[in-house]
C-alpha cells in the first residue's frame, strides 16, 4: 500500500514536471535584453520589439541576428518605411542558422547562401530572402541580398553567442532590399480570400466568399483577427458535412475559425488556454482551447485537435495561421460526441461573451441551426474550469498546477 502511494506520487510527479518543462524552455533566450546591453544598438532593438520580430526571434533555436547600430540605422529610417516594410527589411537580417564569428571564417568553400525569416515569411519571391555571405580576402566576411549581387555589409564584430542557439553579431550597415522595402498593403486592403487561395486554403476562402461570415471577417480586421485556416484537404475532407449545415450553421463554422482579438504564434505558446471566436454569442459558446505540443500549438475542440502548421500573414492586427483539421464546435456537431455516463455539471455562472466579439457582432440573421442545443451540458469535464474571462485573452492555469505540483512534491518527500 505504501509502495503503492510511493509510486504513484512519483509518478503524478513526473507527469506534473514533464507538463511545466516545455514552458521552461520555450524562451531560451530573449533578444530584446541581450540588445539592451549594447546601447548603441537601441534603434535597432526598439524595432525588433515595435515590429513584433523579437518575439519571432525569441522562439526560433539556432539563428543568427545581424545588428545594425543606431548610426547604421540612419539610412533606414530616412526611407520612412511603414512599421510592415520595416518588418521585412529587418527580417532579412535574421539568418536561419547559426553562425558565430568562428563558423562565419571558416564558412565551406569561402561563400554560403543563408535563408532568412523575410524567406519564412513567404512574403519573398525567388532569391530575394536570401542573404550571400562571403569570406573576403584579408578575414573580412561580406554579406549582401542576394537580389543585390554584391557586398553590401561587412562582419564587425560579435556581440553574443550561446551556442548553437543564438548568434548576435554586428554589420557595418542594413542590407538594402528592393523587394523588402517595397510598400506592404495595409492589413484592411489585404485581400484575405485570395491570400489564403494562393497559400493552399482555397476551398475554405469559397466558404467564406459565399458566406455573410466573409463580413464578419472584413469587419473585425481593423479591430484585430486572428484566422485559423484549414488546409484544402482538411477541408475537402469535411465538405459533405459542411454542404449539410444550414446558412445559419455554416457562418458559425466559418466564424468559429476567427478570432477576434490579434494573437501571435508568441502570444498564443505563452498563454494557452480558453478563446473565444466569432461565432461566440451569448449562451453560443463556440470557444476552444489553445494548448502547447512540444514546440507545436495546438487547438482543442471537443471533437477535434487541430495543430498550427503555417502563417499566411502576420501583420498586426491582422494574423492568419493554416491548421490540418477542420475546427469542429460542439455546437453544431454535439451528436458526435460520444455520451459519457456522468456529465460534469458545468458551472451556471453566465460566461462573459468577450466584449470585442460582441461589439463588433455581426448581423447573424437566425439563430444557429437546430442540432445545437444548449452547450452547456458537455459530458467532457476537461474544460469545465477555464471559464472566458471576459476579454477574449487566453486564460493561465498555471495557479492550480503550480499548487498541485508543490503537494505532490511534499507528498514525495514525507514519503
Ligand atoms: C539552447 O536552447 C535549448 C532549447 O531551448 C536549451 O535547452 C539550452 O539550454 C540552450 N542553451 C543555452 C546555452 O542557453
Ligand atoms: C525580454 O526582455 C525584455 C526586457 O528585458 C522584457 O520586457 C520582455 O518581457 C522579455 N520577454 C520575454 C518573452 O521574456
Ligand atoms: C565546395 O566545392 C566543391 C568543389 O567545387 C563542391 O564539390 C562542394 O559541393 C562545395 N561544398 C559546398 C558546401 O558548397
Ligand atoms: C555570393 O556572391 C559572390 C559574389 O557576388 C558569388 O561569387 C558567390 O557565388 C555567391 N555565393 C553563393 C553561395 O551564391
Ligand atoms: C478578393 O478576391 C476574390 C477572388 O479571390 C474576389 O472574388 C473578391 O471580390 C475580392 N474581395 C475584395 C474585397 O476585393
Ligand atoms: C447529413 O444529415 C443527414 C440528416 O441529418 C444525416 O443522416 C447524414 O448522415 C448527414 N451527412 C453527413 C455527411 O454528415
Amino acid at each position: 500500500m505504501q509502495l503503492r502511494s510511493t509510486a504513484a506520487f512519483t509518478a503524478a510527479l513526473i507527469s506534473t514536471l514533464l507538463f511545466l518543462l516545455p514552458s521552461a524552455t520555450v524562451n531560451a533566450h530573449n533578444i530584446t535584453s541581450i540588445l539592451n546591453k549594447f546601447p548603441d544598438f537601441s534603434t535597432f532593438n526598439h524595432y525588433l520589439t515595435l515590429t513584433h520580430l523579437a518575439d519571432d526571434i525569441n522562439n526560433r533555436q539556432t539563428i543568427t541576428v545581424c545588428a545594425v547600430d543606431n548610426a547604421g540605422m540612419a539610412d533606414l529610417l530616412s526611407k520612412h518605411l511603414s512599421i510592415y516594410a520595416m518588418k521585412n527589411v529587418l527580417s532579412l537580417h535574421v539568418l536561419l542558422d547559426y553562425f558565430g564569428a568562428k563558423k562565419l571564417h571558416q564558412i565551406t568553400n569561402g561563400t554560403a547562401l543563408a535563408a532568412t525569416m523575410f524567406q519564412a515569411t513567404g512574403t519573398a519571391t525567388g532569391s530575394a530572402g536570401f542573404v550571400n555571405i562571403t569570406d573576403l580576402r584579408g578575414g573580412k566576411v561580406g554579406f549582401g541580398s542576394e537580389n543585390s549581387g554584391k557586398t553590401d555589409a561587412t562582419f564587425v564584430k560579435s556581440l553574443q553567442e550561446v551556442p548553437y542557439n543564438i548568434s548576435v553579431i554586428q554589420i557595418s550597415s542594413t542590407l538594402p532590399s528592393v523587394e523588402a522595402e517595397a510598400p506592404v498593403p495595409e492589413p484592411a486592403e489585404v485581400n484575405i480570400t485570395s491570400l489564403m487561395s494562393a497559400h493552399g486554403c482555397r476551398n475554405f476562402a469559397e466558404a467564406l466568399l459565399a458566406s455573410d461570415a466573409m463580413k464578419t471577417y472584413a469587419d473585425n480586421i481593423d479591430g484585430g483577427l486572428s484566422v485559423f485556416c484549414p488546409l484544402d484537404d482538411a477541408f475537402k475532407g469535411f465538405a459533405p458535412k459542411f454542404k449539410n449545415l444550414t446558412v445559419a450553421g455554416k457562418q458559425s463554422l466559418l466564424e468559429y475559425h476567427g478570432v477576434p482579438v490579434y494573437q501571435s504564434m508568441s502570444m498564443l505558446k505563452s498563454s494557452n488556454g480558453l478563446m473565444n471566436t466569432l461565432a461566440t454569442d451569448g449562451a453560443e459558446k463556440y470557444d476552444f482551447t489553445v494548448q502547447n505540443d512540444g514546440q507545436d500549438v495546438t487547438i482543442k475542440t471537443k471533437l477535434v485537435t487541430a495543430k498550427i502548421v503555417g502563417t499566411l500573414i502576420d501583420q498586426q492586427p491582422l494574423i492568419i495561421f493554416t491548421i490540418n483539421k477542420v475546427l469542429l464546435p460542439e455546437e453544431l456537431f454535439k451528436n458526435a460526441l460520444s455520451p459519457a455516463p456522468a456529465p460534469a455539471p458545468e458551472a451556471d455562472a453566465p460566461v462573459a461573451d468577450s466584449p470585442k466579439a460582441s461589439k463588433k457582432k455581426k448581423h447573424k440573421s437566425t439563430p444557429a441551426p437546430a442540432s445545437s442545443e444548449s452547450p452547456a451540458d458537455s459530458p467532457d469535464g476537461a474544460v469545465a474550469d477555464q471559464e472566458a474571462d471576459g476579454s477574449g485573452a487566453p486564460q493561465i492555469k498555471g495557479f492550480p498546477l503550480g499548487v498541485l505540483g508543490l503537494m505532490l512534491w511534499f507528498g514525495w518527500l514525507v514519503v
